[in-house]
């Protein structure tokens, strides 16, 4: 991305810059690899900025929403209702409430439990409520995703030796329109033809599920989990190899049977890059550190997932302080020992207010942070879109965080 070193001082730092060609360029190249019939629904969840949300609307994605702010969200920026499914474990009655008022395409319930919730709230207001039940298979896409499924015990779906029960419990709910499987086991994954195997597996066991239960099925969800590239060396996943192979999958499908696959990290990972600067160097007991003004507050993933992400320097051409080379690790202002962005990495002479880059965040980035840990303000997200640059979520002061508390009468 061009021009980082502008939009900080234009900005400040610490700064989410997110590139919307790199965006269109994700789903476009996604759109044309998926055979027509798979409809690509965006997981908000890896990035739910409004903007970002009205982009792939735009580009004619529809959407996966994981709670009710990212339904309003969805709503607010004019998805239509028949183009969100909503995922995730611990639905509220609000939520589901939310959902059913919305009349969204359906639900995708997790649970017995959340069956028969359904099925009382949908009584109340008086009409059936589509529904997909999450199943949680003993498959897995292959080594080295991380993975959310599998025959692990675990707090997503419902165990696949379990869907039989679960399918008939929803027939007999009077309110509950069962329509669908949906089936999200693995994150990550960059080997296309491991996708696609579970992919088939995915949709063999909901085909199977629906023909021995006599439902009608008339979609199947096989989740997201599209891998991208983070360390030196890994390949990027062939979208050619995995449309080719889900077009396979899918050529037998009856038409009524829609195919919606919910990609977060494909189409936003690389679109974003976290801008900060340097405010310190330093040298303890042989490790050089370098200190800069954003850290683990607004970008969590190097410490929660373990995730190594490449890391750049934009010299600034300061001369304060001595300029260190070679390895270092990036430590952020935080008072906890997990505030680095990067350690022993590799870096070119850095110097105090030259700027470091963390790369391809624009998935789970900001959004999967603590942004409130000793009250920095927040970053601005900066959207750069057809040429132009937007600020899509502006800089929060501590001072405006103050609004949403109080003092007890006499503390001051
Ligand atoms: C239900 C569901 N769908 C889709 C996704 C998106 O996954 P990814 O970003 O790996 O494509 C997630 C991520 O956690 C999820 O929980």
């Amino acid at each position: 991305m061009k021009d980082l070193q502008r939009l900080a001082d234009r900005y400040g730092t610490p700064l989410y810059v997110y590139d919307g060609s790199v965006l269109v360029r994700q789903y476009e190249k996604l759109r044309a690899a998926l055979p027509q019939r798979v409809e690509i629904f965006f997981a908000m969840k890896s990035n739910p900025n409004l903007a970002i949300v009205a982009l792939f609307r735009r580009l004619g994605a529809g959407v996966d929403i994981a709670s009710v702010g990212e339904l309003r969200a969805a709503l607010r920026v004019g998805v239509a209702p028949q183009k969100i499914v909503f995922s995730g474990p611990g639905k509220t009655d609000a939520e589901l409430e939310a959902a059913v008022a919305a009349d969204i395409f359906a639900i995708n319930v997790e649970s017995e439990g959340e069956l028969e919730r359904v099925q009382r709230i949908a009584q109340r207001v008086g009409r059936r409520v589509r529904v997909g039940l999450r199943l949680n298979p003993p498959f897995a896409p292959g080594e080295g995703a991380v993975i959310i499924g599998g025959a692990v015990p675990q707090k997503f779906g419902i165990d696949l030796a379990r869907a039989r029960a679960a399918v008939a419990l929803a027939q007999r709910l009077s309110h509950v329109e069962l329509i669908g499987i949906h089936i999200f086991n693995a994150s990550n994954v960059l080997d296309a033809e491991a996708w696609v195997k579970n992919a088939e597996s995915i949709i063999e066991t909901a085909v199977e599920l629906a023909r021995a239960t006599g439902f009608a099925l008339r979609y199947i969800d096989v989740g997201g989990g599209l891998g991208v590239p983070y360390r030196e060396g890994e390949r990027e996943l062939d979208v050619s190899v995995l449309g080719e192979g889900l077009g396979r999958a899918v050529r037998e499908l009856s038409a009524e049977t829609r195919v919606l696959i919910e990609p977060g990290r494909y189409l936003t990972a690389e679109a974003g890059v976290y801008v900060t600067r340097v405010v310190e160097i330093k040298e303890t007991r042989g490790e050089r550190f370098v200190v800069v003004d954003g850290g683990v507050h607004h970008l969590l993933r190097p410490v929660l997932v373990g995730q190594s992400h490449p890391v750049r320097v934009l010299s600034c051409g300061g001369e304060g302080g001595v300029g260190v080379a070679g390895r270092c690790s990036i430590a952020g202002p935080l008072c906890t020992a997990l505030d680095y962005l990067a350690r022993g990495v590799e870096l070119p002479v850095v110097r105090v207010g030259d700027l470091v880059v963390v790369e391809r965040v624009g998935a789970y980035g900001f959004t999967e942070s603590m942004p409130y840990f000793l009250s920095h303000p927040t970053p601005a997200e900066v959207l750069i879109w057809e040429g132009r640059e937007h600020v899509i979520r502006r800089r929060q002061r501590p001072e405006e965080l103050w609004a949403w508390q109080s003092v007890p009468e006499g503390l001051l």
